[in-house]
């Protein structure tokens, strides 16, 4: 495989991702359940890039993780009838890289680059103009005889991906002109979700089975999609016809995922917090070193459903657990802890 294929290569598929779960990736819009209002925007305008038959504007896709990104990327590109080259910021480290990838685009193409926010500032200079004006400057020679020369590049639509909107530049950011920030999912959506994976490995589920696992994912499509195939696992060994609730509950706690989806780490995380910093306020960094996680992945992954759901929140000072994350864990809260949570409630009023 040559250099380029590789970096093309990269964006496809999440390490995460199984081949099996690339079949469950929905291929279509209308297959793609649940962030109504993005989707429905968005069709209108792809039809409208259709009928003017015009490349689709920039889209910048964000959210936490497993929420969808990666996947309507590859749905634009589809319903859009044009090709998808897929990369990752963090392999393209050379220029002449992401300009081979931008000169070899066909009119309309679909150029996705995940992990936008991870890009050098070499690399987005070089983006700017191929956004804009759809063209971009190169250096042919060297020294006194280097010249620079104008390229232009077909109409294509750059589709970046990025979990954290905050590390990406104005600039950079400012050149999307539509911005799609997917949030986490309701359950009933997660639930048609948990269903549509059970029908597709083809074991049947019963509806309380769906909405539990859909209560207990963390709001999210691939964590619904990894339990309804681990709970089939165990449906499956436990001889059963079928997924029911009470298998499923079983297998939840097996798989040690509690009434509200919390996981190992997630629990100690906040056990961290309250035993080691009567509930904060602490820094992220601390807490990683204390629970032997990287900062982003807390950052990223865990930081961001904890404080979705109430148990964690952020203040200036540092994070701190909540009121209801010691109900959660039955820790009581302790004097000092107390005196501590004054902190939230006086940030609360101001
Ligand atoms: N709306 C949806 N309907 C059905 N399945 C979905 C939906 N969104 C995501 N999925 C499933 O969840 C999995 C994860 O989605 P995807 O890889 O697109 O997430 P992502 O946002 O790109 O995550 P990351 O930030 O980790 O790259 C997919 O394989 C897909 O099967
Ligand atoms: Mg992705």
């Amino acid at each position: 495989m040559d250099q380029i294929s590789r970096i093309l290569d990269a964006g496809k598929i999440h390490e995460e991702d199984s081949d099996h779960e690339l079949s469950l990736r929905p291929a279509r819009l209308d297959e793609f359940i649940g962030q109504k209002k993005i989707t429905d925007n968005l069709k209108v305008f792809i039809e409208s890039a259709k009928l003017r038959k015009k490349s689709l504007d920039h889209i910048l896709l964000s959210g936490p993780p497993g929420l969808g990104k990666t996947t309507l990327a590859f749905i634009i590109a589809q319903e859009l009838g044009v090709n998808l080259k897929a990369t990752s910021a963090p392999i393209i480290d050379k220029a002449g890289d992401l300009a081979s990838i931008l000169t070899g685009l066909e009119e309309h193409d679909v150029l996705f680059i995940d992990e936008i926010h991870r890009l050098s500032p070499a690399i987005e200079e070089i983006l700017y103009p191929a956004m804009e004006d759809r063209s971009i400057d190169i250096i042919i020679g060297q020294g006194i005889g280097a010249k620079s020369i104008k390229l232009n590049l077909a109409s294509f639509t750059l589709v970046g991906a990025t979990t954290r909107t905050g590390l990406l530049t104005a600039a950079l950011r400012d050149r999307f002109g539509i911005p799609l920030r997917l949030n986490y999912y309701e359950p009933e959506d997660l639930k048609k979700i948990a269903s549509r994976t059970a029908g597709i490995i083809g074991i049947e589920m019963d509806d309380d089975a769906a909405l539990e696992i859909a209560k207990r994912s963390r709001r999210t499509p691939r964590i619904v999609n990894r339990l309804v195939r681990r709970v089939a696992d165990f449906t499956t060994v436990l001889k059963h016809e079928r997924i029911d609730l009470e298998t499923t509950k079983y297998s939840l706690e097996r798989l040690d995922i509690d009434e509200l989806g919390l996981d190992e780490m997630d629990r100690r995380i906040l056990t961290a917090i309250i035993e080691k910093y009567n509930g904060g306020p602490v820094g992220l960094k601390t807490i990683a070193i204390s629970v032997g996680e990287e900062t982003d992945t807390l950052e990223d992954y865990y930081e961001p459903f904890l404080v979705q759901i109430g148990l964690l929140k952020r203040t200036p000072r540092g994070r701190m657990v909540t009121a209801h994350a010691y109900k959660h864990l039955g820790i009581e809260l302790s004097r000092m802890a107390e005196d501590n949570q004054q902190i939230l409630f006086d940030e609360d009023v101001n």
